[in-house]
């Protein structure tokens, strides 16, 4: 019954692709548990580049079922568009399967996502406007929209009709927009019924029995566990809960059948979007992250926010995702600096604070209190075991190991696909 949940222990694009593809040739199911096409995965297959928005990265492992669950909002047009993108360059994407009871990104949510932030100004959360916080809060309101909804006209015109009631008030009244029409809205949306239909299915069942056939099923989180919307520091945060839990809301299954939570970890820091970040840099050094480490959305295109690690957050996201290994990832970037800067703990209000405060008030205020680790110069892209890094790279992995509070079981050298080394297996 291996059920491995793989998340993200930062503030997410810590690199979750590449960790879930080296999985994806022994994972019999991939499954997306929440988020939507705000998440963005790099997956690089040989000398090809894969961005992936809302599928699973396991649709390029040739035997993988992917899987979009429950959990999970779904922009039909995007999907549809994702999917013909990767038929073109010949991959096989027929096995997926979409639960009934994904909730769908509708172009009203879309466009609520857009003028609410616009409205908010300077307090803006920096979102990436594709519709996600606006789709859950229709969820939670009992007005969503779900993909078996497509499936029954009359259903799902009343819906919309009862979703766009109260929008069209507050669009035209306190956002001085066009109401939006619901036959154009049931018309688009009914549009995608027959395209989506093959993939449609109960998820929920075919992932327990899958489990209950000793299949490997393998949980993919989007975004990371300081934008989960209980555990991140909100209200900077995305609209659901990528932490382990929402593997078992987002997918239907039991927290019993988990049996192991990998938190994926990059060697610094990265943020996109607003909120607090006590180890950014402003300087020629968070400049060099970025530019070294790619740190671009691959959603958005804006450039990510970067900072030294931050083990005060690592530690934060083993507890509340009960982790049991780290993945680190993007070891290399740091390759070249003569001494590299850890946060240890943070100061605030002059105190020194070894974990993660609870109140955003202090965590607002904390600063980073760091400890220096010497560097390395050796290129490290070819290492194929930890006795192939150099002294001081391996002295870094075992000090952020001691203090994050779970091993690290691999370690990622360079974007290819093989350049991981792998201490423990996964499986
Ligand atoms: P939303 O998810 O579009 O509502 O955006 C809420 C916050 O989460 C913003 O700060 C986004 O930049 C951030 N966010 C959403 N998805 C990702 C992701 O995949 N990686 C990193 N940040 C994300």
């Amino acid at each position: 019954m291996p059920a491995l949940v793989l998340l993200g222990a930062q503030w997410g694009d810590e690199g979750k692709g590449k960790a879930t593809d080296l999985l994806g040739g022994s994972v019999d199911y991939v499954v997306r548990y929440q988020g939507g096409n705000n998440a963005g995965h790099t997956v690089v297959v040989g000398d090809q580049k894969y961005a992936l928005h809302l599928l699973p990265s396991g649709i390029l492992s040739p035997g993988c079922t992917p899987v979009i669950g429950n959990g999970v909002v779904v922009d039909p047009s995007v999907l549809l568009s994702e999917l013909s993108g990767l038929n073109e360059r010949g991959v096989d994407t027929s096995k997926l399967l979409i639960s009934g009871n994904a909730h769908i990104i509708t172009p009203y949510n879309v466009t609520v996502d857009k003028v609410s932030e616009r409205f908010l100004g300077k307090r803006k959360i920096g979102t990436t406007g594709r519709g996600i916080g606006p789709t859950y809060a229709d969820k939670i309101n009992r007005v969503g929209i779900r993909v078996q909804d497509l499936y029954d006209e009359s259903i799902l015109t009343q819906k919309v009709e009862a979703a766009l009631d109260a929008k069209n008030q507050i669009l035209t009244k306190l956002y001085n927009r066009r109401a939006i029409a619901a036959e154009q809205v049931v018309e688009e949306l009914l549009g995608y019924a027959d395209k989506l239909a093959p993939y449609v299915a109960d998820t929920v069942l075919v992932l327990n029995e899958a489990l209950e056939q000793d299949k490997v099923v393998l949980f993919e989180g989007g975004q990371g566990t300081l934008l989960d919307i209980d555990h991140g520091t909100y209200p900077f945060v995305t609209s659901s809960n990528p932490t382990a839990g929402g593997a078992c809301t987002g997918a239907g299954v039991g927290p019993t059948k988990i049996s192991r939570v990998i938190g994926i970890l990059k060697a610094y820091t990265t943020r996109v979007g607003a909120g607090p970040f006590p180890t950014e840099l402003f300087d020629e050094d968070g400049e060099a992250l970025r530019r070294i480490g790619g740190e671009r959305g691959v959603t958005t295109g804006r450039d990510r926010r970067c900072g030294w690690f931050d083990a005060v957050i690592a530690r934060y996201a083993t507890r509340v995702n009960g982790l049991t290994d780290f993945f680190l990832t993007k070891l290399d970037v740091l390759t070249g600096w003569e001494q590299i800067p850890v946060c240890v703990a943070y100061e605030i209000d002059g105190r020194r604070v070894e974990e993660l405060p609870y109140s955003q008030s202090d965590f607002h205020h904390a600063k980073p209190v760091y400890e220096m680790l010497p560097g390395w110069s050796e290129d490290i892209s070819k290492a194929k075991s930890f006795s192939d890094l150099p002294k001081n790279a391996q002295a870094y992995v075992k000090a952020l190991e001691e203090m994050s509070g779970a091993p690290i079981s691999a370690i990622g050298v360079g974007p290819g696909r093989d350049e991981t080394i792998e201490i423990n297996s996964f499986l």
